[in-house]
């Protein structure tokens, strides 16, 4: 998993962009006068989501899911209206650095309804990094045992910078003292500076304390109250249409 640099600010234009080269604007002076006029070049909008798409670090799969394509049922209700009134109210509410919170069993479309709220949120143009925890936690470990620390440093100061994070699959992995450092670090820092952190969880609250640890779990509930909701229902991928 690749977690791209998600500051686009300095990022201006599309290399590829025949009108602006890349520069991503246009300077332009009026005869005599100093004032110089900066115009953005049209490529930039496009090029700019494209980059924030690209730092999401959502597969296509992913990309595809929406609250369009899922199928709401009666046990499911609960959790899909819940995250579409998020979408709704996002500003507000990752200002507050409030975030969903998303437990319960296989296949009931937690991720689903988490890349729906995550694209809908990039359709805004906000900077969102989706995370499938057990492949970032082994990246995290990778990179600290490499002789390139720089690495390490920047995977984790990354996910401490961005708007929202969405962490798949919260402990899911077996997870050893390496890997509670971790989440403690970056779910500390996100919440000592208010930033929205969203997450789904086959895990009980219980259970998640009891992997993670009293201090990082007391944080997550922290991040995520009134926008919690367990979900047991049938397995979609077993049940079809
Ligand atoms: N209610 C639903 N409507 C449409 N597709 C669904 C629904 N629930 C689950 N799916 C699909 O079933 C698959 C499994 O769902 P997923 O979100 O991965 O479940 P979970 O994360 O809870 O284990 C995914 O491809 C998802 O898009
Ligand atoms: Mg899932
Ligand atoms: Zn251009």
């Amino acid at each position: 998993m690749a977690l791209a640099n998600t500051d686009t600010s300095m990022q201006l234009g599309d290399p590829e962009c025949p009108e602006c080269g890349g520069r991503g604007y246009f300077l332009s002076r009026k005869d005599f006068s100093v004032q110089v006029d900066i115009t953005p070049c049209e490529c930039r909008e496009k090029y700019q989501l494209k980059q924030l798409i690209t730092a999401s670090n959502m597969s296509d799969n992913l990309r595809q899911k929406g609250f369009k394509n899922f199928k709401v049922t009666p046990k499911t209700k609960a959790m899909f209206d819940m995250a579409y009134k998020y979408v709704k109210r996002h500003e507000e509410l990752i200002k507050a650095g409030k975030g969903l919170a998303i437990t319960g069993s296989v296949g009931v479309g937690k991720t689903h309804i988490l890349a729906a709220v995550a694209n809908n949120l990039l359709a805004k143009k906000i900077p969102v990094c989706f995370v499938n925890t057990p492949d970032l936690i082994a990246e995290l470990r990778q990179a600290q045992f490499s002789s390139n620390k720089h690495e390490y440093e920047r995977k984790i100061r990354a996910l401490s910078k961005v708007a929202v994070v969405i962490f798949d699959d919260l402990a899911k992995e077996k997870v050893k003292d390496f890997a509670r450092e971790q989440y403690y670090r970056i779910i500390n820092h996100r919440y000592e500076h208010r930033k929205a952190t969203m997450f789904s969880s086959n895990c009980t609250l219980d259970e998640l304390a009891e992997k993670l640890g009293d201090a990082t779990t007391s944080r997550l509930v922290a991040m995520t109250k009134d926008w919690f909701v367990h979900i047991e229902a049938e397995d979609y991928r077993v049940m079809g249409e």
